[in-house]
């Protein structure tokens, strides 16, 4: 009987730990296209939108991913400048992604296309868009 109890006071502080990691992935770790809302643009490299804050009221905001995205020879990944050898071709929000696109040299000097989907990184932080990488 003892160890059923353990057993069950095991799973419930399981499921309580797992809730807990949902939320903090959900407030810190992207996924700003759940509480931020149109109208979305990409101008050059500052992505805008509207977002609601913890109150529910939402204000505009904007974050400059030149200071996060960087072009490893043709591919956006983590870093900064990457309009330095790119150029912005903006953005499509499809499904639970948000894709930013980008025409991006590659070192030989051959320009591709390239993409990054940013909600997995940019998140709502009561209002703010904020930049993370989990
Ligand atoms: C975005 O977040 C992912 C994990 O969620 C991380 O692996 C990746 O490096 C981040 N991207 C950038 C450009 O920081």
């Amino acid at each position: 009987m003892a160890s059923k109890k353990m057993a069950l006071l095991a799973v419930a502080a399981g499921l309580l730990c797992m809730s807990a990691l949902l939320n903090g992935a959900e407030a810190s770790c992207g996924g700003f296209t759940a509480s931020c809302q149109g109208p979305f643009s990409v101008t050059g490299s500052i992505l805008s939108a509207d977002c609601a804050n913890d109150a529910g009221n939402f204000a505009f905001s904007s974050l400059d991913l030149n200071s996060f995205l960087s072009n490893d020879n043709g591919n956006l990944v983590e870093g900064n400048d990457y309009i330095a050898t790119c150029t912005p071709e903006g953005f499509a929000p499809i499904g639970s992604s948000f894709f930013v696109y980008a025409n991006c040299a590659q070192e030989d000097g051959t320009v591709v296309s390239a993409s990054y989907d940013i909600n997995n990184n940019v998140s709502n932080d009561n209002g703010v868009l904020s930049w993370h990488s989990c």
